[in-house]
């Protein structure tokens, strides 16, 4: 091996290793920049030795598209799915059976996983270089029988180890082909935080993390794929012709944590049911707090051998069980329904409920989205509906109920003519689902923005909540976002609110006005609207409400342009240089500063101190410290545009061919470069070969 290679694979070990403890046991030992600065180093060595560039290296997990789809492929033994069964009883007429059928003899313990809720996968991993094994495939269930091949996908989620070492192989007793099965899914951090990136883009929220994890790991983008934050929790282990691996179901476990899987932590061996059952009691008081969703416990028998004897029945095995929790949904009546008006205008319906207790906490509200999906509903006031809160803290209206308890509703709801706030004409754009209230004075659309703006994520203005900002307005202290700056502690003071006295001696009931914030609460306010000035520019534009700005956008849109002056300067064409900017949202961008009265709102907060710098991306993407010369005419760019393009991913153009270039690319009629390339042994490639670089 050379030097460089030792460098490399050095380097590569290092960084599984941290990634290891970041991603899979959530202990990091580095700092971020520290680890950055890991991927950097590889990233410029292979860059210098393209030659020794592996697919298990780190900085691969992101990959060229699937060009066509994904292929079917078979399973090395088809994917099952488990009979349910909903109570204590229904567990114990199961284990009798198991019993039963196990006959006498056998020794029968339990061992029980929770039953997460995302979609399962097949991990292949077949021999690699040294004595390892690499992910050479992976398998979303399908059929059963043949699963649709996601690899450039799961490739892409950072709990799912690339590779394993020989070293951890032979820890774990385990050889260098093999299968894994588990779960992929979308944590809830992940899935509130995609959620509100849909909101911001005028897209209507995913239902639940399970869907959001489907939908991810079938898109044709690894890219988008890599961003949406993924997990892989590991439950089988298998020989790659499908067999068990181990004698046990508790040992696999251990040693897929050996071999680097994340593995639920909350798993147990339990000799008998009735410590089964206590572990399902603790596993419905968890299931609130932990930070993905779980639909239930899974009980497996733990002896592959004994597993062996019991076999199957059509399509579930008989050696397993899932106990799954009921729904956390309810069936409450809508007593009305309400529009509420957001910051940039749009009309939401919200069903107003009779408060009914969902995994406990109490609804009294559920969005409705807009007048389609009550359509789809078809929904009435009065009617009886099913509200489901899945793995996220908005309600939502499932189902009307109609039976023999719940009879139907009555009123017709009409979407209103005019907006409920401040009764201007309102308007539905074709092809767009919701209604809009088109006055942008609109009291519901200031009330909104300045809620956003001081909310938490945004400018963390804490203490400047529903009460006070109601008062602001009612008093007109503050007309646009800008005020909030220039408010004084004698505006605070003038701010009430209402509180009911009784009085002692007569028992008669006093309306007194009182201040609504006290003096310190003030002074605390006023301190925190200071420190949000230094936000810096990603949460100001975050703050400013624009059109499909959301959170993320708005920090790829900072890391890019560097100040907001360049940013209101930048045309529809350089804002779709950034990542993820397309027509539609450069084009709300543009919108946005045309108008005189938002440039004159920036101006404003500019004045007032606001931090509107950011710091700008270093250019580390895909081209990074690789040199190239073009020669030639290529069929669809021109010299400058491919130059444009190299120098945008961070790699540099030169005019002459060395032994230091690393790719010539060439295109017709290429002249004596070409010659000198191929003399040198520098890799030569076309246009084509130059947009998968890019990928
Ligand atoms: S065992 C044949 N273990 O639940 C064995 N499944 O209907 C089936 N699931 O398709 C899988 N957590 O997607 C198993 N700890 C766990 C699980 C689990 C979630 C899912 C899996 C499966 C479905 C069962």
């Amino acid at each position: 091996m050379t030097d460089a290679a030792h460098k490399i694979d050095a380097l590569r070990e290092k960084i599984r290793h941290h990634e290891h403890l970041y991603y899979v046991l959530d202990a990091p030992t580095i700092s971020d920049a520290e680890y950055d600065d890991l991927v950097r180093q590889l990233q410029s060595l292979e860059a210098e030795h393209p030659d020794l560039v592996t697919p298990d290296s780190p900085t691969q997990r992101v990959g060229g598209k699937p060009k066509e789809g994904f292929a079917k492929v078979a399973h090395s033994r088809p994917m099952l799915s488990l009979d349910n069964v909903m109570s204590e009883e229904e567990l114990r007429d199961w284990d009798r059976r198991v019993r039963q059928l196990a006959g006498p003899d056998a020794d029968i313990g339990y061992v029980c996983e929770y039953k997460m809720d995302g979609i399962s996968m097949a991990l292949q991993y077949r021999p690699g270089a040294n004595g390892s094994s690499h992910l050479a495939r992976g398998l979303t269930r399908g059929d059963g029988a043949t699963g649709e091949d996601v690899t450039t996908n799961v490739r892409t989620i950072r709990s799912i180890p690339l590779s394993v070492s020989a070293a951890h192989l032979k820890k774990a007793g385990v050889p260098s082909n093999f299968e894994v099965r588990g779960e992929v899914v979308m944590p809830l951090a992940a899935f509130r935080k995609a959620n509100e990136e849909r909101e911001a883009q005028g897209l209507a929220p995913a239902a639940n993390p399970r869907n959001y994890a489907a939908g991810t790991i079938r898109t044709l983008e690894p890219n988008i794929v890599a961003q949406r934050r993924l997990d892989f929790y590991a439950y089988f282990l298998l020989t790659e012709r499908g067999e068990d691996l181990l004698p046990e179901q508790a040992e696999a476990l251990d040693a897929l944590t050996t071999l680097g899987f994340r593995v639920n932590p909350h798993r147990e061996a339990m000799p008998t049911i009735d410590k089964v059952l206590a572990f399902v009691e603790r596993a419905g008081e968890q299931r609130e707090t932990l930070g993905y969703e779980i639909d239930g416990v899974v009980v497996k028998v733990n002896s592959t051998q004994v597993q062996q004897r019991l076999g199957y029945t059509g399509r579930a095995p008989r050696w397993a069980v899932a106990f799954k929790f009921t729904a956390r949904g309810g069936v409450t009546q809508v007593e009305d329904i309400k529009v509420q008006v957001g910051r940039t205008g749009k009309l939401t319906p919200v069903a107003v409920l009779t408060p009914v207790s969902i995994g406990g906490t109490t609804v009294s509200r559920a969005t409705l989205h807009n007048a389609d999906e009550i359509e789809r509903l078809g929904l009435k006031i009065g009617d009886y509906v099913k509200v489901e809160r899945g793995g996220d803290v908005i309600p939502k209206v499932v189902e009307v109920v109609v039976d023999k308890e719940h009879p139907r509703g009555h009123r017709t709801f009409h979407f209103p003519a005019r907006c409920p706030e401040c009764h201007s004409e309102i308007v539905r754009t074709e092809g767009e689902a919701d209604y809009r209230c088109v006055n942008i004075d609109c009291p519901a659309r200031l009330r909104e923005s300045l809620l956003h703006f001081a909310s938490r994520g945004v400018m963390n203005i804490e203490g400047l909540g529903e009460a006070v900002v109601a008062e602001l307005l009612e008093h007109k202290l503050v007309r646009s976002l800008a005020d909030l700056y220039a408010l004084t502690d004698a505006d605070l003071a003038q701010l009430q609110h209402e509180v009911v006295t009784t009085d002692k001696k007569t028992g008669q009931q006093k309306t007194r006005t009182q201040a609504l914030v006290g003096p310190k609460e003030r002074n605390d306010l006023l301190a925190e609207i200071e420190s949000s000035k230094s936000a810096g520019l990603a949460r100001v534009l975050f703050g400013l409400g624009i059109r499909f700005v959301g959170e993320r956008t708005a920090q790829l849109l900072a890391e890019e342009f560097g100040s907001m002056d360049a940013l209101m300067a930048a045309s529809a064409e350089d804002l779709e240089r950034v990542n993820e900017v397309g027509p539609r949202v450069s084009q709300a961008i543009r919108e946005f500063f045309d108008e005189s009265r938002n440039r004159d709102l920036v101006r404003k907060l500019d004045k007032a101190g606001l931090v509107m710098t950011a710091e700008k991306r270093k250019r580390t993407s895909q081209l990074e410290g690789l040199t190239f010369v073009l020669t030639g005419t290529l069929p669809n760019l021109s010299r400058d545009e491919a130059k444009a393009k190299i120098e945008a991913a961070g790699g540099r153009v030169s005019g002459s061919v060395s032994k230091k270039t690393n790719y010539v690319v060439a295109g017709e009629d290429a002249g004596s470069k070409l010659d000198k390339a191929r003399e040198l042994g520098v890799k030569v490639i076309d246009e084509a070969g130059l947009e998968d670089l890019f990928r």
